[in-house]
């Protein structure tokens, strides 16, 4: 997959820009406040439909306009392929080849994106539920069914608290835990799925950006594990069957006091994960600059992930990386951004940080208020 050339429309500062990256690196400089996060912004909301700062669409056109416009050709496979993505007061408009996409599949077919931003970082140490999505973003790259079982999940979740809130009969209650226990459990099983394969990238990603911090872990943490499914790590497997028994071991086990409480505690919605440094846990322990190279390391073991199983190379947004990282440590990234055959866009306030992982096509842009202007490609 490539990403040949973007077009953006009265997106948040943008008046109006087309850009065409390079097939390597893509470095896009300026001061505080140009639109260089702008930038990335729109490329990744034209490739997930997902805003990667605000979770309102609203907010992402420009102040004054009417409506904001994404438009990214790719390189897919060989052939050409146009999408597109509209936002205008309160409706978000997809479309393919200048048709409305009649289904997400339809859409994203082949398009897949990994970004890293400075918000990340708030991940290790914050609350389970920003890992979780954290989690799932990275999931649903991967598997792209883990969208619909999601979503099949959180309507059946909030049929299940809306029974228990109005006192619902525990026979009926029992009833609707299937389409929760079928979903939930397509949920636990593909990020258990996900974690399993990528623990050993992560773990290797992690050693070469810091070695000497005693080495990196990850694994799902399942509420279930109370009821017999375990902590999944490397190599452990596990079984559809099994994580089905375990959920429905556990909502039983939990029903009294879901009950009680009008809501359902426990499934894919309140699980976590865990990620280790130096065999100590990273929330608890980790310093600041640990926990961007862990942040680091699981996006580089996603993309790698990603080129092994579904053979595509997924465009990979840096945002400020180099300002949040010690010289050494963005020594390694730069080197491996040189080095790996991949399609990335970087930002910086300082051209200086990033000029390593220039190759022999990188392509340099200024910004500066919203506009964009070619210095030079390589
Ligand atoms: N909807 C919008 N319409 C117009 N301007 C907007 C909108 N949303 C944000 N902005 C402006 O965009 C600018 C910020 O752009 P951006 O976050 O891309 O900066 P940046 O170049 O990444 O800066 P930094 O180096 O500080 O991260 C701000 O001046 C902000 O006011
Ligand atoms: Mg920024």
């Amino acid at each position: 997959m490539r990403l040949l050339s973007v077009t953006i429309e009265n997106f948040r500062n943008i008046r109006t820009a087309q850009v065409e990256p390079s097939r390597q690196c893509t470095l896009v400089v300026g001061p505080n406040g140009q639109g260089k996060t702008n930038f990335l912004e729109a490329i990744y909301a034209l490739t997930t439909l997902r805003p990667l700062r605000t979770s309102r669409f609203v907010e992402l056109i420009r102040f004054g306009s009417e409506k904001a416009r994404v438009e990214g050709r790719f390189e897919l496979g060989g052939a050409q392929r146009i999408i597109a993505l509209e936002i205008s007061r309160g409706v978000r408009s997809a479309s393919v080849d200048g048709k409305k996409a009649q289904s997400l599949s339809d859409y994203f077919g082949g398009v897949s994106v990994v970004a890293f931003t400075p918000d990340d970082l708030s991940i290790i140490k914050g609350g389970p539920e920003g890992r979780r999505r954290f989690l799932d973003r990275a999931v649903f790259n991967r598997f792209p069914g883990h969208l619909e079982s999601s979503r099949e999940y959180l309507r059946a979740l909030r049929q299940r608290n809306q029974l228990l809130r109005s006192g619902g009969e525990r026979t009926v209650i029992e009833a609707f835990d299937r389409a929760l226990i079928a979903s939930g459990s397509a949920v636990i099983a593909r990020r258990i799925a996900f974690v399993q394969e990528l623990s050993e990238g992560f773990q290797n990603s992690f050693e070469a950006i810091a070695p000497g911090d005693g080495g990196s872990g990850l694994r799902y943490v399942p509420l279930c594990g109370r009821c017999g499914l375990s902590d999944v790590g490397p190599g452990g497997a596990v079984s559809f069957d099994s994580i089905q028994d375990a959920f429905s071991c556990l909502l039983r086990e939990r029903l009294a006091v879901d009950m009680e409480r009008g809501f359902t505690s426990v499934g894919p919605h309140a699980d976590d994960i865990s990620v280790s440094v130096g065999g100590r846990s990273a929330r608890a322990f980790a310093s600041q600059g640990q926990q961007r190279a862990l942040i680091l390391a699981f996006k580089i073991a996603e993309l790698e992930n990603l080129k092994s199983h579904l053979g595509v190379s997924p465009l990979l947004l840096l945002d400020d990386v180099s300002s949040e990282l010690d010289p050494e440590r963005n020594h390694f990234l730069m080197d491996y951004l040189r080095g790996a055959a991949l399609q990335c866009i970087l930002t910086t306030t300082d051209g200086n940080l990033v000029a390593q992982a220039a190759g022999s096509e990188a392509c340099f842009l200024e910004v500066s208020d919203g506009e964009f202007s070619l210095q030079k490609s390589t």
